[in-house]
């Protein structure tokens, strides 16, 4: 042979060689899992498009945080199913809403300490309209207003913080609402709560599961005129250069596979701790394949998240939390 090659495979032979030269480590603290509360007791409903995804109530949402921690997870995601809706999104912000009730018992559990416990900030659960913001209308029409919205909004975070939320988690996309949360903790004393904001977040028909497990379906039009247009980067980098300088100490991407290139632009541009958000309808069409013995569900999982890994982000949220876990014990 005249032409000289590289002998790659020189590196590949053994488990112990292939380890020693692995560059992407995935780690359960690295993974947070994503809980759904309801009222009730005793309740445990999965989610038809999400096998293996439950509405919890409080009771069973403590167990599975329980076994989150056991785990070694890095923390969980917590999103609520209210009683009942209005066209404010009251429940958002109620001091015995679903999410503050929930914080309240998981925080009293010594057992729960190593788990972060995040609580997204949004207004979707809550209205009747299923809409992320409040509305007001424009020549008949009804519109998501921006600057009505950040009012609930920041006064929703506040009351998530002084339940005891290790982090809020802005996802509705309103501009400015990293910085009217930011006051607005500040002047309650929680000048101390990060805030983690969804700074990218793509207008996704990968939502379409979650909007049936946290019952927040828009009941008329879509998200388009607030959440981002999943053709443009550059429009994602702004997103996130504007929270930062508004106050996020954090940023979370999401969809996630469909926008690996977004998290690597993100993480070789921002100095902050990047999350990617595995979103429901990623879960999905892997479970579905899964159910159809058309992928292997252990190393399609695995080489999923490593994928996000690689990507940058710095830790995942993702259904996939607990067995990723055990598969990695
Ligand atoms: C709330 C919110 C959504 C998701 C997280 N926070 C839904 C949406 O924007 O419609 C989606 C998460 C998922 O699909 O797993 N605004």
């Amino acid at each position: 042979m005249d032409t000289p090659f590289l002998r790659m495979r020189r590196l590949r032979q053994t488990p112990a060689l292939r380890s020693l030269v692995r560059e992407t480590a995935l780690a359960p603290s690295q993974l947070i899992y994503p809980l759904f509360l309801c009222p009730g007791e005793g309740v445990r409903r999965e989610i038809s498009s999400m096998p293996g995804v439950f509405n919890l109530s409080l009771d069973e949402a403590e167990k599975e945080a329980e076994e989150a921690a056991r785990l070694g997870l890095g923390g969980l995601l917590l999103f609520g199913l209210p009683e009942s809706k209005d066209e404010q999104g009251s429940g958002a912000w109620a001091e015995d809403g679903i999410v503050q009730q929930g914080l309240t018992r998981l925080k009293r559990n010594r057992a729960l300490r190593s788990l972060v416990l995040i609580a997204d900030v949004c207004l979707c659960e809550y209205t009747s309209h299923g809409h992320c913001g409040v509305l007001h209308a424009i020549d008949g029409e009804q519109h998501v207003h921006n600057d009505l919205s950040l009012i609930p909004l920041a006064r929703t975070a506040v009351s998530l913080a002084r339940a005891g939320a290790d982090i809020v988690a802005p996802s509705d996309m309103m501009d400015g609402r990293v910085a009217a949360i930011r006051r607005a903790l500040d002047a309650s004393g929680r000048e101390n709560t990060p805030i983690l904001s969804y700074a990218a977040k793509f207008a996704s028909a990968f939502y379409g599961p979650f909007r049936e497990a946290a019952d927040s379906a828009p009941q008329f039009g879509d998200r388009r005129a607030y959440q981002m247009d999943g053709a443009n980067l550059l429009e994602a980098m702004r997103e996130i250069e504007g929270d930062l300088a508004e106050g996020a100490d954090m940023i979370l991407m999401k969809p996630a596979m469909p926008y690996a290139d977004v998290i690597r632009a993100a993480r070789d541009r921002f100095d902050v701790p990047i999350g990617a958000y595995q979103v429901s309808g990623e879960y999905a069409m892997l479970k579905a394949a899964f159910e159809r013995g058309w992928l292997e569900p252990e190393r399609a999982m695995l080489e999923s998240l490593v994928g996000l890994r690689r990507a940058g982000a710095g830790f995942i949220v993702t259904y996939f939390a607990k067995d990723a876990a055990k598969a990695l014990a």
